[in-house]
């Protein structure tokens, strides 16, 4: 079942998105050498519940922290640890929730931490453009394989991995709701998008293989080959002509300057 916002009901998605997006700022400040995933976990946690947010991923489906924080060759659904200590060269992929006033909002961000290869930074550079791409064909009359396509496409080309396992997803009350959106796929398959659907798009691209596979603790998703893999993600409203993109970068952005890719 695929639920269609009313223009109100975006307006309430975009101030929870608004402040899921003000939280990872918060976040973007800590991250650094030296910082522990728990510390960046406990800021996220804070910042929520003193703006009124509920984090939602903490007890989904009894999942134990605010935010997924996927250090290097995690992919997605790393628990935030405080053994896990940031160094220099490192990517971390930070993904949360938060339920405001009844909507819940979704956006993903991979950020590197003091010096990163060039390799590593091109795949977070080619994964945030496949995002883009990939939000150009949320528009009414497209396909969801349109956006499947492109995403995957731009990434292959590139020589990258697309992971299979993990998809995008509709999204509105629920943080989960109908239909997947793969980042792989053909053009001109899937449903038709209507103005009012609310969907994440989220690739999650890797250096090497593909291949992915759950860590003993039952969340932790990394790469079999374990070389790294990064995630953006926003939540977007399919619209005619352009998509509206209801989550931001901005305030990361304001935090990261001139580290901004
Ligand atoms: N953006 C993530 C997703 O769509 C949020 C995961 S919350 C968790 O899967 F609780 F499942 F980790
Ligand atoms: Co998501």
């Amino acid at each position: 079942m695929i639920y269609l916002k009313t223009d109100e009901e975006i307006e309430l998605m975009r101030a929870s998105n608004i402040l899921l997006g003000k939280t990872y700022a918060e976040v973007a400040k800590s991250i650094r050498p030296g910082v522990s995933t728990a510390e960046l976990d406990k800021i996220a946690y804070e910042f929520i519940m003193d703006n009124g947010g509920r984090p939602a991923c903490l007890n989904y489906e009894g999942y134990p922290a605010t935010l997924c924080t996927s250090v290097n060759e995690q992919v997605v659904h790393g628990i935030p640890s405080k053994d896990q200590i940031l160094k220099d060269g490192d990517i971390i992929s930070i993904d949360s929730s938060i339920e405001l006033n009844g909507w819940c909002s979704d956006s993903a961000y991979t950020f590197p931490v003091g010096d990163v290869k060039p390799e590593v930074m091109q795949l977070l550079k080619t994964t945030k453009e496949a995002l883009y791409l990939g939000i150009e064909q949320a528009i009414t009359g497209r396909r969801l394989g349109d956006i499947s396509a492109t995403i995957q496409n731009h990434c292959e080309r590139a020589g990258y991995g697309v992971v299979r396992e993990f998809v995008g997803h509709g999204i509105g009350r629920d943080l989960h709701e109908d239909p997947e959106v793969c980042n792989y796929g053909r053009r001109g398959n899937g449903i038709v998008l209507k103005s009012g659907m609310t969907i994440a798009i989220e690739p999650m691209i890797t250096l090497g293989r593909r291949q992915v596979l759950v860590e003993e603790d039952g969340w932790t998703a990394r790469t079999v080959d374990r070389k790294p893999a990064a995630h953006y993600e926003h939540s977007v409203c399919v619209r005619n002509g352009k998509a509206d993109i209801l989550s931001t970068f901005d305030y990361i952005k304001e935090v990261l300057g001139d580290r901004f890719i």
